[in-house]
């Protein structure tokens, strides 16, 4: 791997410093529009049908520049081009990273190790589409002949987050007659409370693990297979019909007793974060239906064409990755808010954090040498109007810099009846208002000429000046939804190649795994675990003699 020049020491980075320092720090947005009256049209970008506006930032055409100087001099472009081609861009695993291949067309041709992989990926997908249409419409059925009515996912992290982010998300698109659930974690009360009303033999469980391994996976879904075996009063022969797997390990799959004809498979150049759009979106595609499946997988498509072909100046994630290192790297900004204004998005931005936090919360760099820049935010937030009760009077009042997304609809879905459709205006209105707010405040003598008495002027000033970008669709649709994670993908993307990190291992998780294991038989069976730190030992030692025999 070609050694680069460190980050900080590079002349484009000087000069973003500079920037900063020489007018952008004093500059407040009130001014940045007074000055410039077209500002609010021109800092707009359209990709499909997502209008963004990022005309309420800190910045300048000046700064907008030097940052594109940047993402040229990191060769971001370069990097794209590699990822898109199916080159090994995940260095420490030496992988392909080809998530986009999983919503090309069928005639693409994209090669890992010389081989055209798009075939494959649409053999699956036709897999996928078949049995979906037959849990459907009920010609697959459980163990007793009864129609499956329930599905349980079971996976965590990426074999669970994009699932039921994207099904809470396209919930009046889903057959209303199908119960669709998720359980992740590995306290026994996730799978208890899925499946405490369910008929097992109406429910059909998905096991997704890229790996089959993963310990919480493995363990819920022994432990649902025991609860199908015991309410059917049946024997392993029974398994067949009310478990499917999602996996790269067809080996694994196997030795956990599913057959493998009963598995949607998919391959290591898909990243677990990145692999909603694999098979691991079975769960959804039943609940929405192979062609809702599809038009989302064509909205993932449409931002990926977006990100490879559109020119630095009108590149969607370009702008938004370059936005985020401005105020990470160059504002000591810790964390980014993402706030959907759409009940149905409850659950994106907890979709995000795996994407963003995983892929780039990291501290050393693409050769391995510790970074001396900021890498990948927090990320955090849930829908607006909850957080404007919440903790928006952190973001208007507080002392720290919280650049945040607003994302919000022009309509409500189809399904709500007029009365409460009707509340959208509300909604929206909220929408607009906060970034109104957070932009531009409210000065001392705008309080004072409210009539405010002066001892409680301090108190009700809104410096303003906190930045957010607006992104504006017409309905969430199954397409917006795959234009929107697309959109967040390469955003990410341009952090990682801007930081020369690599933002698609995920090493930093494995450490608790492995101590995991190591303590669990203190827990279980009272035994010694050698090298447990006195902290911990004293914690498990009490955790013990509390724990009911
Ligand atoms: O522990 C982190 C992680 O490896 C994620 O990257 C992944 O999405 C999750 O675990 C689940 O992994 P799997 O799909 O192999 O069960």
């Amino acid at each position: 791997m070609p050694d680069s020049p460190k980050l900080t020491r590079r002349p484009q980075w000087a000069a973003l410093e500079d920037h900063r320092a020489d007018g952008m720090l004093h500059t407040r947005l009130r001014e940045l529009f007074a000055t410039d009256p077209g500002r609010a049209e021109r800092y707009v970008v359209r990709v499909g049908d997502l209008r963004i506006d990022y005309s309420k930032h800190l910045i300048t055409d000046e700064t907008l520049a030097l940052l594109q100087e940047l993402a040229v001099a990191t060769d971001v472009f370069g990097l794209r081009d590699a990822m898109f081609r199916g080159e090994k861009i995940n260095v420490t695993e030496d992988r392909a990273v080809l998530h986009t291949v999983l919503r090309a067309p069928r005639d693409a041709v994209v090669e890992v190790d010389g081989q055209n992989v798009v075939p494959g990926v649409h053999a699956v997908l036709d897999r996928m589409a078949a049995f979906a249409e037959r849990v459907r419409s009920g010609e697959w059925t459980g163990h007793t002949g009864r129609r499956i009515k329930n599905v349980v996912n079971i996976g965590i992290g990426g074999s669970d987050l994009g699932p039921a982010m994207a099904y809470d998300a396209l919930r009046s698109f889903t057959d209303r007659g199908l119960t669709v659930r998720f359980v992740s974690n590995v306290d026994g009360a996730d799978l208890h409370e899925a499946v405490r009303d369910l008929d097992p033999a109406e429910t059909l469980f998905i096991i997704a693990s890229k790996t089959f391994t993963t310990i919480e996976t493995i363990t819920n879904a022994t432990s649902a297979r025991t609860w199908l075996l015991a309410g059917l009063k049946a024997g392993p022969e029974a398994v067949a019909r009310h478990f499917v797997a999602l996996s790269t390990n067809a080996g694994k799959v196997a030795d956990f007793g599913i057959d493998t004809d009963n598995m949607f498979e998919f391959w290591d150049w898909v990243g677990g974060r990145y692999s909603f759009d694999s098979a691991i979106g079975l769960s959804l595609m039943i609940a929405i239906g192979p062609d809702r499946f599809r038009e989302m997988l064509d909205g993932f498509h449409l931002v990926d064409e977006h990100f490879r072909t559109a020119p630095a100046e009108a590149n969607a994630p370009l702008l938004l990755g370059l936005l985020g290192i401005w105020y990470g790297n160059f504002h000591d900004a810790q964390s980014h808010a993402v706030l959907p204004y759409s009940h149905y998005l409850s659950r994106f931005t907890a979709y995000l954090q795996q994407l963003d936090m995983e892929s780039n919360g990291k501290s050393v760099d693409r050769q391995g040498r510790p970074v001396d820049w900021q890498t990948g935010p927090v990320v955090w937030g849930t829908p607006g109007t909850n957080g404007q009760h919440a903790y928006y009077q952190l973001i208007h009042q507080g002392t720290k810099l919280i650049p945040a997304d607003f994302i919000g609809f022009a309509n409500p879905v189809d399904e709500l009846e007029t009365g409460l459709a009707a509340q959208h205006d509300l909604l929206m209105a909220n929408f607009f208002a906060q970034t109104q707010a957070l932009a531009f405040g409210k000065t001392p003598d705008e309080v004072r000429a409210e009539g405010v008495p002066e001892h409680l002027v301090a108190h009700k000033t809104f410096q303003g000046n906190h930045p957010t970008t607006t992104i504006l669709a017409r309905e969430l649709t199954p397409s917006v939804l795959g234009q929107l994670i697309a959109l967040y993908e390469h955003k990410v993307f341009v952090q990682g190649a801007v930081w020369n990190i690599d933002s698609f291992d995920q090493w930093g998780v494995e450490l608790g795994k492995v101590l995991a294991k190591r303590v669990e038989p203190a827990l279980t069976e009272g035994t010694d675990v050698p090298g447990l730190d006195p902290s911990t030992a004293a914690l498990v030692a009490a955790y013990r003699s509390l724990r009911k025999k």
